[in-house]
């Protein structure tokens, strides 16, 4: 039989990035291999997030353009995962006829079980039942891939997920809905994942839940990890042997602990890069995202990280144009940037989002006016990170090498820095994953020059 090809496009976050891993080992497993391009496919798995509407309707461009490839191979297995899956459930396989495979964010495990009931001309397949005490199975190793071209460079980091889920329901965000409740993996599991991946010549890993702040809150306390927090696995996680770098994302302000601010001034191997969402700079806007903190209180946590580490980097997510967002309101925001000087910025325009509970709120403020503020924030921000960037020129800073720089020139070899920036400098033929000194020469717009020391 002719050898089965299978094609992932994965959408939106980390979290995303990581699931499509593991759908690819077990596609692989189901005997697939990866294809080169979409249209070499016998199937196809779109990786969906429905963050913003703009998220969501990529997926469907993507599912017109399938239509054609549907009709030149009848047999083709069009998968949807992910957040948009989750969504819409069987409503989407039923407006989508092209859909074989609808599977939701707790049962991409499933997958081989539903392609193989598609190929038994069982008809279109649904799982996307989401569970309040779903556990996330436990790591079996790392197997070939299919469904991902193989990777241009040697890998040498990893995401590893240690919760996922979230019970914030900030007012705007379709998160919980999709995600569902959070649950945390045992420390123990996440510790054997982790030192699988060192032997394997993994360098640095970056843990992943929603709000790694909860890590933990779950576990029952008479289990023997009953008691294991956030700060708790960042000691245990930095104690694996070999493993030189940790980062980890997301964290929610409210939840960011004395004790793991901590974790900063403690563990060498946490680089200093904390990525905190503070979405907007006005409390009134606060309180109706549902944040449960003050700007007070944010820069107070902010005042505090850059105390017990100088160098930390700090980045964040904003959103404009939140329903009953005034002029005042914006200008808290842009007052923010200027009292935390970020080291960068997400930001995006408000969206509607089904199931989000800002959707049915009065005085949205039109588009024209979200673009005009989403224009002014981020001509703003990139002055600022700009100059942050530019802060950098002259010191000499440690960088884990990438490999070759994607930027033209040869001999230009790229890495980052443990605050997360992007690096290029001249170079030839070193191992990626190894670390180096470099001398800052120029900072940059979105990434910093320099020269090997
Ligand atoms: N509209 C705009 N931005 C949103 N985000 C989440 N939900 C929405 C929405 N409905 C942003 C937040 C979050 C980031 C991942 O996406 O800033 O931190
Ligand atoms: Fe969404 Fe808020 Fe949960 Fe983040 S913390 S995933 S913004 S509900």
């Amino acid at each position: 039989m002719k050898q089965q090809l299978a094609y992932i496009e994965t959408f939106g976050c980390q979290m995303n990035e990581r699931d499509s891993e593991i759908m690819a080992q077990l596609l692989a497993g189901a005997g697939y291999q990866p294809a080169a391009g979409i249209d070499d496919a016998d199937l196809v798995l779109l990786n969906t997030c429905s963050i913003r509407a703009k998220a969501e309707q990529k997926v469907y461009s993507l599912l017109g353009r399938l239509q054609r490839n549907k009709r030149r191979k009848p047999d083709l297995i069009v998968t949807v995962a992910g957040c948009v899956a989750q969504q819409e459930g069987a409503k989407l396989s039923e407006r989508q006829p092209l859909v074989d495979i609808v599977i939701g964010t707790q049962n991409i495990y499933r997958l081989p079980e539903l392609v193989a009931r598609v190929k038994d001309r069982l008809g279109p397949q649904v799982a996307v039942e989401l569970a309040n005490d779903f556990a996330i199975p436990r790591y079996r190793g790392e197997h070939g891939a299919a469904g991902s071209a193989p990777k241009k460079r040697p890998v040498f980091k990893k995401f590893v997920t240690i919760m996922q889920g979230c019970n914030n329901f900030c007012t705007y965000c379709v998160v919980p809905h999709t995600r569902g409740r959070e649950t945390s993996r045992e420390p123990e599991d996440i510790l054997g994942e982790i030192s699988s991946l060192v032997e394997q010549g993994i360098r640095e890993v970056t843990l992943l839940g929603q709000n790694v702040n909860s890590y933990g809150l779950t576990f029952p306390a008479t289990a023997p990890h009953g008691r294991v927090r956030f700060p708790d696995l960042l000691r245990m996680v930095a104690a694996v042997e070999g493993l030189q770098r940790i980062r980890f994302t997301t964290s929610h302000p409210k939840d960011l602990s004395d004790e793991l601010m901590g974790c900063f001034a403690e563990i060498d191997k946490l680089c200093p890069h904390f990525h905190l969402p503070v979405q907007a700079g006005s409390d009134r806007v606060l309180a109706r995202m549902n944040r449960k903190y003050t700007v007070g209180e944010y820069l107070a946590k902010v005042e505090k990280l850059r105390l017990l580490r100088p160098d930390i980097a700090l980045t964040t997510d904003l959103i404009v144009g939140f329903p009953g967002e005034t002029e005042e309101d914006f200008e808290a925001t842009m007052a923010l940037l200027e009292a935390v000087r970020y080291h960068g910025a997400f930001s995006f325009k408000y969206s509607d989002r089904p199931l989000a509970r800002s959707t049915g709120f009065a005085d949205k403020v039109s588009e024209q006016e979200k673009s005009r503020r989403l224009t002014v924030l981020q001509a703003r921000q990139n002055e600022i990170t700009r100059e942050r960037n530019r802060e950098y020129e002259g010191s000499v800073v440690e960088v884990m090498v990438e490999g070759r720089s994607s930027r033209s020139g040869t001999g230009q070899m790229s890495g980052r820095t443990g605050s997360n920036h992007t690096v290029n400098f001249e170079a030839r033929g070193l191992q990626p994953g190894s670390l180096v000194k470099v001398n800052i020469e120029e900072g940059l717009m979105n990434s910093l020059r320099g020269v090997l020391v």
